[in-house]
């Protein structure tokens, strides 16, 4: 069993820290990248408030493939360059969408989202292999904050998926 508290009383950076290393505890000795996606979704889901769906697209023969998520059932494929998940991986760029009925071309898997954040996940620092996709119900939930912690979470996800 791992049993991973959030403590809520944290600021943004201290959270992202501690989901950092409850992340690297579940992956470091699992070598099955559906396994490791799995727990990283769920640990995503437990210590980041305010979200209504957190996972992994990954990108295989040159679309964006669902992968293990927490949520509502989502849309399974996505064109490279469409939607905000489609937009991170071809950029190989974040994308911090503070409001998704303003960007073009996003896809409404869940009605309920209103921002969006979106993380590329690069192997050896090139070549995209998947992107973490966080929703929220709220708009404006995302910040720069969020943007850094989830970033470090990619990079982790990278060796680790
Ligand atoms: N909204 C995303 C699609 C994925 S779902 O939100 C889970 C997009 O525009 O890429």
């Amino acid at each position: 069993m791992h049993a991973f508290e959030p403590d809520r009383t944290l600021a943004k950076p201290e959270l992202y820290r501690e989901l950092l290393t409850a992340a690297d505890a579940l992956t470091a000795d699992e070598p099955d990248p559906v396994a490791n996606m799995a727990n990283l979704a769920a640990v995503i889901w437990q210590f980041v408030p305010d979200l209504n769906w957190a996972g992994f697209y990954r990108l295989l023969a040159g679309e964006l493939v669902l992968g293990p998520f927490c949520g509502k059932p989502a849309c399974i494929r996505i064109p490279l360059g469409q939607g905000v998940c489609g937009t991170a991986a071809a950029e190989r760029a974040t994308q911090l969408v503070p409001d998704v009925q303003a960007f073009p071309g996003h896809i409404a898997c869940d009605a309920a989202s209103r921002s969006e954040l979106v993380v590329p996940v690069l192997r050896d620092g090139g070549s995209v292999i998947a992107v973490i996709d966080l929703d929220s119900p709220f708009p404006n939930r995302f910040d720069a904050d969020d943007r850094a912690g989830m970033e470090a979470v990619a990079e982790l996800a990278a060796s680790r998926i």
